[in-house]
C-alpha cells in the first residue's frame, strides 16, 4: 500500500475537445491493451456513444505508469460524461479525484462547458492542469488558447501542455506532468470506512457493480457495508480495480478507486454520490454533496403497434437496470393505447433512450411532446406537480402556476451576438450579463424558462451561429407563468396524445404549426375534416382537409383483377397502422411529425 504512488484524476472538457481520444492514448501508452484487442474509444463502450461520439456514462480505468524518476505510479482515470444533462455525475466523478486535466481544443478555444467544468473542479479543490489538444490541426492556434487560459480561465498558461491526442504527440510529457502536478490521495487508512459512489453499471450475472473511490479506511471481501443515503446493507462479494475488465483484489484502501459487487439486484438502491461505510463502527457523517437527481423533462412513450406493449415494457425495464436516472410509470392514451410516462435528466437523455429503444430493442415508438414539470396551486390551496397535459386541472380552479427557470450560459463569436440575443428574447429570456471574453468572443448569461429550451432552441442556436456558439445550463428556480393546455381536435374530437402544456402567448403559434403539419400528414377522406387548436372551448387555429377518396385502383384501367386485389390488400395493410380518431384515420407519422421541430 503506497498511496504516495497513486494519482486519481479526471479529464474534463467541452464536448468533442478530445477527452475520450486522450483516454485511449493513456491506455495505449500503458500497454494494457494489445494492438489486437484495441478498439477505438474503448471507454465509450455503448454503441450509441461510439456513433455519436459522446460519453454518456462515466467509466474508470487504472493504469500503471513508470515515470522518469524510476517509480511506477498507479494512475486512476475517472472518465466523466460530457453533456450538460449529466452534470451531477460529473461533479461526483470530480470529487473522487485530486486533479483534473482540463482539455481545450487548440482550434476552438474555451467553450461554455470548459468554464462550467472548471468551476466545478475548483469548487472541489482539484489541481487543474490545462491541456491544449489537437495541435496537429492546421487551424490550431496554441498562443491564442494560452492567452485564453490566462485571461478567461485565470490559470497559469505556462504549465499548459500542448498535445495531440490523435497522433500521441506530447502525451508522454503530459503523463510526466500529471504525476508531478496532481497530489497523491490522503493516506487516511486508519479512519472508519468512507467510500464515494461515483457510478454503477449492471452485470446480468453479478448484479450491480458499484464504482467507488475509497476516501478513508478500507473495504474488504466479506465485510458488511452500509449505503448511508439509501440505508441498504450488503456483504461484499467481490472487490477490485478497473483495468480494461475488472481485476479482483482482496481489499481496497484509502485513496484507491475500484468496484464492489455485493449481490445488489436493483440499481435504484445504488445512488451516485452516496457514501459506503462499514455496517459496524462505520463513519458517522457521510461525504458531502449527496443529491437526489430529479428528472426535469417528461414525455410518454407508446409503441406504434399496440401489440408491442409487452416488448416495450421489458425493454424499458432493461434500460432502467443500467440507468438509475430514468424513471417511468404506466400511462394510457385514448389515441395511442397503453404506454409509459417517463422522466429524463434532459433532452439529450431523452434522445438517448429513444435511440436505444429503437436500435437495441428494435421497437417502433412514439414519444409525446416533451414537457417540464409545472407547479400548480389550486384555488382551494392544494398544490400539484404537473408534467402530463392530461392531468391539467380545470383552468377555473387554478389560482396560479409556476414553471422551472434555468441560468443559460452561452459563449459565441462576437459576430453572432445580435441574432442570439434575439433568439433568447423570443424564448422569453432575460439577460443577466454580457461579457467580452476577448475581442472575438462573448459570454452571454440569460435567465429563461426551461420549457423554451425544449423546443428547437439548440437547433436554432446552432444554425444561427453556424455551430460556433456553445451552451450550458443549470436549473435555478420556479417562477410564475401563465399556463394553458392546448388541445388538438380532429373532426371535432380531441386527440389526447397531441395535447400540450404551453405558455399562453405561445399557444396560437404552436397551434397553427401543429394544425398545418397534421393537414399535410392526414390523408383525405370522403368527408371534409377540420383540424383545430383549442384552449378550453376557444378555437385558436384551424386547418381543413378537403374531401376526396383516394382510389388506389384508379390507375389500373380495367385489366388485371389480381393486381387490383393486391393493391387493395396493400391499402388495408396500411390502414392497420392508422389510429382511428372518431371516424378519421390518423397515420402514426402524423404524431411523429407534430412532435418534430422543423
Ligand atoms: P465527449 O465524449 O462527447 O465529451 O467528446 P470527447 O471530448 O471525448 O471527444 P472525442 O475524444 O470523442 O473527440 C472528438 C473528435 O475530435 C473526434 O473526431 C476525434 O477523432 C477528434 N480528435 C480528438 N483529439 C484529436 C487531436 O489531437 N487531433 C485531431 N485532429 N483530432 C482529434
Amino acid at each position: 500500500y503506497e498511496p504516495e504512488l497513486i494519482r486519481n484524476f479526471c479529464i474534463i472538457a467541452h464536448i468533442d475537445h478530445g477527452k475520450s481520444t486522450l483516454a485511449d492514448r493513456f491506455i495505449e501508452k500503458a500497454r494494457l491493451v494489445s494492438e489486437r484487442e484495441y478498439k477505438d474509444q474503448i471507454l465509450d463502450s455503448m454503441d450509441i456513444e461510439r456513433e455519436r461520439g459522446i460519453t454518456i456514462k462515466s467509466q474508470a480505468v487504472s493504469l500503471p505508469f513508470t515515470s522518469s524518476d524510476g517509480k511506477t505510479y498507479h494512475l486512476n482515470l475517472v472518465d466523466t460524461p460530457g453533456h450538460v444533462d449529466f452534470s451531477y455525475e460529473v461533479s461526483r466523478a470530480i470529487s473522487a479525484c485530486e486533479g483534473a486535466l482540463l482539455i481545450i481544443d487548440a482550434s476552438q478555444g474555451v467553450e461554455a462547458q470548459t468554464l462550467a467544468n472548471m468551476y466545478m473542479a475548483i469548487e472541489h479543490d482539484l489541481e487543474i492542469l490545462p491541456v491544449i489538444n489537437k495541435i496537429d490541426l492546421p487551424s490550431a492556434d496554441i498562443e491564442f488558447v494560452k492567452k485564453q487560459i490566462d485571461h478567461d480561465l485565470g490559470l497559469d498558461m505556462d504549465i499548459a501542455i500542448p498535445i495531440s491526442a490523435k497522433t500521441g504527440q506530447g502525451v508522454d510529457e503530459l503523463l510526466e506532468a500529471l504525476v508531478q502536478f496532481v497530489p497523491p490521495p490522503k493516506p487516511l487508512i486508519d479512519n472508519p470506512l468512507q467510500a464515494l459512489i461515483f457510478d454503477s453499471h449492471y452485470d446480468p450475472y453479478r448484479g450491480v457493480v458499484v464504482h467507488i473511490r475509497v476516501m478513508a479506511g478500507r473495504i474488504k471481501l466479506g465485510q458488511e457495508v452500509l449505503f448511508m443515503a439509501t440505508g441498504g446493507r450488503y456483504v461484499i462479494e467481490e472487490t477490485g480495480v478497473f483495468r480494461i475488465g475488472n481485476e479482483k483484489r482482496e481489499e481496497l484502501r484509502a485513496g484507491e478507486v475500484g468496484y464492489i459487487i455485493a449481490g445488489i439486484k436493483d440499481i435504484g438502491k445504488v445512488r451516485v454520490g452516496d457514501t459506503v461505510t462499514s455496517a459496524r463502527n462505520g463513519c458517522t457523517t457521510p461525504l458531502p454533496g449527496f443529491k437526489e437527481v430529479k428528472p426535469v423533462v417528461f414525455s410518454s412513450i407508446y409503441p406504434v403497434n399496440s401489440d408491442d406493449y409487452e416488448d416495450l415494457l421489458s425493454a424499458i425495464e432493461k434500460l432502467k437496470l443500467n440507468d438509475a436516472s430514468l424513471i417511468y410509470e404506466k400511462d394510457s392514451s385514448v389515441a395511442l393505447g397503453f404506454g409509459f410516462r417517463c422522466g429524463f435528466l434532459g433532452l439529450l437523455h431523452l434522445e438517448v433512450v429513444q435511440e436505444r429503444l429503437e436500435r437495441e430493442f428494435d421497437l417502433s415508438i412514439v414519444f409525446t411532446s416533451p414537457s417540464v414539470r409545472y407547479r400548480v396551486t389550486l384555488s382551494n390551496g392544494e398544490k400539484l406537480s404537473i408534467d402530463n397535459p392530461l392531468e391539467f386541472p380545470d383552468p377555473s380552479q387554478i389560482q396560479h402556476a409556476e414553471e422551472p427557470y434555468i441560468k443559460a450560459t452561452l459563449i459565441t463569436p462576437a459576430e453572432y451576438v445580435g441574432p442570439i440575443i434575439n433568439l433568447c428574447l423570443e424564448k422569453r429570456g432575460v439577460q443577466e450579463s454580457m461579457t467580452y471574453l476577448d475581442e472575438k468572443r462573448v459570454e452571454l448569461v440569460y435567465s429563461m424558462p426551461l420549457a423554451e429550451v425544449l423546443f428547437d432552441f439548440y437547433d436554432k442556436l446552432k444554425s444561427l451561429s453556424r455551430g460556433y456558439a456553445s451552451f450550458d445550463y443549470e436549473i435555478t428556480d420556479f417562477r410564475p407563468t401563465d399556463l394553458v393546455r392546448l388541445d388538438i381536435l380532429i373532426n371535432g374530437n380531441p386527440v389526447d396524445a397531441l395535447s400540450q402544456l404551453v405558455f399562453r402567448e405561445n399557444a396560437a403559434y404552436r397551434a397553427r404549426k401543429v394544425c398545418k403539419k397534421l393537414r399535410d400528414e392526414i390523408p383525405r377522406h370522403q368527408f371534409k375534416i377540420p383540424i383545430q387548436g383549442a384552449i378550453g372551448a376557444t378555437i385558436i387555429a384551424r386547418e381543413t382537409i378537403s374531401a376526396l377518396r383516394k382510389d388506389v385502383t384508379a390507375k389500373c384501367y380495367g385489366g388485371d383483377i389480381s393486381r387490383k386485389r393486391k393493391l387493395l390488400e396493400k391499402q388495408k395493410e396500411g390502414k392497420k397502422r392508422m389510429k382511428m380518431v372518431g371516424n378519421v384515420e390518423l397515420p402514426q407519422n402524423a404524431f411523429l411529425s407534430v412532435l418534430k421541430a422543423d
